[in-house]
């Protein structure tokens, strides 16, 4: 890695979530120090000078969503938090929010403190934890407590599906998503119903259907939305804010953003994978393409769906961009060859996200470059109260910094991407929009197509709960809508008497 650690990035076009301006950008120590046209540090001596005339000036990628070396459904993510992280600042991307994940009736401090031992030393941009609640109990009440209040962690997610390994029912939804508030944390919901796939599977294999065709037949888009609209309406009435992960299809896009039209504190978070390619893939003919797509929630058939998920993500129905990368190789899907319920779920994306977002997003019209730089960092670093530390360009923030070519291209292959996985989902999509610097904590960790990413040099980032961006209308809510009883006078008459 670059041991500068003062740097002038000089010319560029500063893009924030909200405007864009002409101006240079000074760094010293890992954080921005100055921003204005024709900076000169005060001493020039040891300062790099990188010149950005022609390019964006970006607020690094928060990928909201990842799974690095997890285990899972009898393996364990190829991507470790080395090698993803690597692939995550080659794409652009200076953050990553991972998920710790206990075993129903395993300890979530124990969790997080595993996740930690594997992610400190090997992680090359910053990062932080999303802890996992898939059993309710007075103790898991009460480490939700210890981690929200001494760990740093203002996000659980509780799943829907994944019947008898994560899921967990209505009643703990009730309990957990009671506890976040009660917390100041975000809920976060997988949203599927794990009761009607595990039955759906059951009638595919009785078919004789064994392939990854039976992965999304077995769970139509309907079964997403019924159980995002379930999560919904839990989640409302105990008025808990709530983010609903992977956003693949469009009937529960439907439902989000139907429900932020009603008011509601919700969130959806579409991933680049449902961004931009479909479900067809699962009919292909070539069984080990057909598995690389097989994750959970599926890629939905209907060809339309990514453009329309992307334009809900352009005008505020969907908030976010996470990756759900969770990647594992050929040999490792192939434990579900004869079974589609056995494929590991999971694909990749954290390298490729912020260039697969421009081209289908901004290249194609859809999105400003403002909106680009809203979907892919702002809006998360506000959500799960980074901001403005992270995700804007501002005196004080930390320098995690991207120098954007808008019209270069790229083709993305696994050929050359930097991720351990033997395949890429993306494969042959030709990208405009191609990171040419990463700038991790003050440091240049990716240039020019070189990574100088170094293990260790990423920090865990622990969050306060209550952010404003979230919390700010519940807890007005809280003060001015409560239910009240009506005053009466008591009932005096006769009252049956009952056995
Ligand atoms: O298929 C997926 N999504 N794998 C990772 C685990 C999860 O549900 O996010
Ligand atoms: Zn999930
Ligand atoms: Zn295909
Ligand atoms: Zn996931």
């Amino acid at each position: 890695m670059d041991s500068q650690n003062k740097i002038l990035i000089k010319g560029g076009k500063v893009v924030n979530g909200d405007c864009s301006f002409l101006s240079d950008v000074y760094i010293e120590d890992g954080v921005v120090k100055d921003i204005g046209v024709n900076l000169k540090p005060a001493k020039p001596e040891g300062v790099r000078v990188i010149d950005a005339s022609g390019k964006l000036v970006i607020p690094g990628g928060i990928d909201t969503h990842t799974h690095l070396q997890f285990p899972f459904m009898g393996s364990q993510s190829i991507d470790d938090f080395y090698q993803g992280t690597k692939a995550a600042v080659a794409g652009g991307t200076t953050m990553i929010i991972d998920f710790a994940i206990p075993k129903k009736g395993c300890s979530l401090i124990e969790a997080y403190d595993t996740w930690r031992s594997w992610a400190d030393a090997k992680v090359c941009c910053d990062y932080t934890l999303h802890v996992g609640v898939t059993w309710w109990s007075d103790k898991v009440k009460e480490e939700m407590g210890v981690l929200a209040k001494e760990k740093g962690v203002n996000s659980f997610k509780m799943f829907m599906a994944y019947k008898d390994l994560y899921m967990i029912h209505d009643t703990e939804l009730y309990a957990s998503f009671s506890r976040c508030k009660e917390l100041g944390a975000i809920a976060m919901v997988h949203a599927e119903n794990g009761d009607l796939i595990a039955e759906g599977a059951k009638k595919m294999l009785s078919m004789g259907i064994t392939g990854p065709e039976g992965h999304e037949m077995c769970r139509p888009e309907e079964v997403e939305a019924e159980a995002t609209q379930r999560a919904i309406t839990i989640a409302s009435l105990v008025s808990c804010p709530l983010f609903v992960v992977h956003v693949m299809s469009k009937s529960s896009a439907k439902a989000i953003a139907n429900a932020r039209k009603e008011g509601k504190v919700v969130f959806g978070e579409p991933i680049a994978a449902s961004l931009s390619i479909d479900g067809t893939h699962y009919w292909h003919k070539d069984w080990s393409h057909a598995a690389a797509h097989v994750m959970g929630p599926p890629l939905r058939p209907d060809p339309s769906t990514p453009e329309h998920l992307m334009r809900l993500l352009a005008n505020g129905d969907l908030s976010v961009t996470g990756t759900d990368n969770c990647t594992f190789s050929t040999c490792q899907k192939a434990i579900g060859k004869d079974d589609f319920t056995k494929i590991p779920n999971g694909l990749n994306g954290v390298e490729d996200r912020m260039s697969v977002i421009w081209e289908k997003g901004v290249h194609s019209g859809i999105m400003d470059e403002n909106r680009f730089v809203a979907v892919t960092s702002t809006v998360a670093a506000k959500i799960f109260n980074l901001y403005p530390r992270k995700g804007r360009i501002a005196i004080g923030s930390d320098a995690d910094i991207v120098i954007w070519d808008p019209e270069a291209t790229r083709t993305i292959s696994a050929k050359t991407h930097h991720q351990a996985v033997n395949i890429n989902v993306f494969e042959g999509m030709i990208c405009h929009g191609v990171p040419l610097v990463t700038i991790s904590r003050g440091k240049v960790v990716f240039e020019k197509g070189v990574l100088h990413a170094v293990a260790g040099h990423g920090k865990y980032i622990p969050r306060q709960p209550f952010s404003d961006y979230v919390y700010k209308r519940i807890h007005q809510r809280d003060q001015v809508c409560q239910p009240v009883a009506v005053q009466r006078e008591p009932y005096k008459g006769e009252v049956i008497s009952i056995s």
